[in-house]
């Protein structure tokens, strides 16, 4: 298959993307997290084409994005003993990177869920996916347009190189914006679960009611939990400061650094997350630098530590999975 790559700022695309999901075709779309691989939610067949693509398996659930509150409601139920507190999160953060756990309405499928009784809603703020969801009406599902446990794609040419040939239609929208997964929440008694920590911070959700780190769950849930996912093929280490760091020869070493400037000595290739040490800068970069570094054939990737904070809480969680190999999910 031919890959079309459009730009989604050219005459025409919008439609062309709604015709193709009104067709039952998958499409990667630009959403402010990262590229996504669409496909009308309430289409099975056409879901299950976003399965085949990724080679994801059918255990894990999909988002399904909605154009507004409105629309969120015709695919979930918000009980009532948390609606206050998803109506202020949602008046807060949406359209935004926040994906909602809740009871799913019966249009949609298991495909979709997985089987699950929750259904992950969230509404995209990017003004291309947004208008694509409004322009045609549909709820669409949507994974990060990647092969099953691979980075993240933040960029257009990312999803050709995962998925190219796979898939017809790719809309360019240029570099995503945060460059992380949204951040994913469930309620348990009123309080908020983090089950993926992404762009909204634990800070930020704690404004509203406690929220925590989803403990590691035993049964189904999601890849984007598995030990090992976003894994770079080449050995990644984490270390506290790569000018401590002691290398071998013979080895080709790359670094993905924090600290500013950089110690070049042992380092073949380096890439600096920010310069100022801005976190929204380094999350935006992250994936892209892991793709580069893992393309020019290094040893190992070591990988500076980042302040936990705030968003460096989510860069943190992404490099830490990155440095796990041997995991199950490749
Ligand atoms: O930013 C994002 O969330 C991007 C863009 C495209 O919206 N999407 C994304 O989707 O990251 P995906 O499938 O790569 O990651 C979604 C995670 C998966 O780990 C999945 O298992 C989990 O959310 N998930 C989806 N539905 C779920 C459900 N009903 N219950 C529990 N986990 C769910
Ligand atoms: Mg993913």
């Amino acid at each position: 298959m031919k890959t079309a790559i459009v730009a989604a700022e050219s005459p025409g695309a919008i439609d062309r993307a709604v015709q193709s999901l009104r067709d039952g075709e998958v499409v990667a779309l630009p959403t402010e997290t990262v590229y996504g691989l669409a496909a009308d939610a309430l289409n099975p067949d056409a879901v299950l084409k976003i399965f085949e693509a990724k080679e994801r398996p059918r255990f894990d659930p999909l988002i399904v994005h909605v154009a507004d509150g409105a629309a969120l409601q015709e695919v979930a139920t918000i009980p009532e003993e948390i609606r206050g507190l998803v109506n202020s999160l949602l008046r807060e953060f949406s359209p935004g990177p926040l994906t909602f756990l809740l009871p799913r309405r019966e249009i949609i499928s298991d495909v979709v869920t997985a089987g699950l009784e929750a259904v992950a809603v969230r509404i995209s703020a990017h003004p291309f996916f947004n208008a694509v969801l409004r322009a045609s009406g549909l709820a669409i599902a949507a994974p990060s347009a990647n092969r099953f446990g691979r980075i993240s794609p933040t960029r257009a040419q990312d999803v050709a190189d995962e998925l190219g040939d796979r898939i017809p239609l790719i809309m360019d929208g240029g570099a995503t914006e945060h460059g992380l997964e949204s951040t994913i929440i469930g309620f348990r008694n009123g309080l908020i679960d983090v089950l993926r920590q992404g762009p909204i911070t634990i800070e930020q959700l704690q404004r509203f009611a406690p929220a925590t780190i989803a403990d590691r769950p035993s049964s189904v849930r999601a890849p984007g939990q598995l030990r090992s996912h976003y894994a770079p093929r080449t050995p990644l280490t984490l270390v506290g400061a790569a000018a401590d760091f002691l290398g071998e020869e013979r080895t080709r070493y790359g670094l993905l650094a924090w600290n500013y400037p950089v110690p070049r000595k042992i380092f073949a290739v380096v890439r600096c997350l920010s310069e100022t040490q801005n976190l929204r800068e380094g999350a935006a970069n992250l994936f892209r630098f892991l793709r580069e570094l893992d393309q020019v054939g290094l040893d190992l990737i070591v990988a500076e530590n980042v302040p936990e904070i705030g968003l460096g809480a989510a860069i943190t969680d992404r490099l830490r999975r990155a440095a796990v190999r041997g995991g199950t999910t490749e």
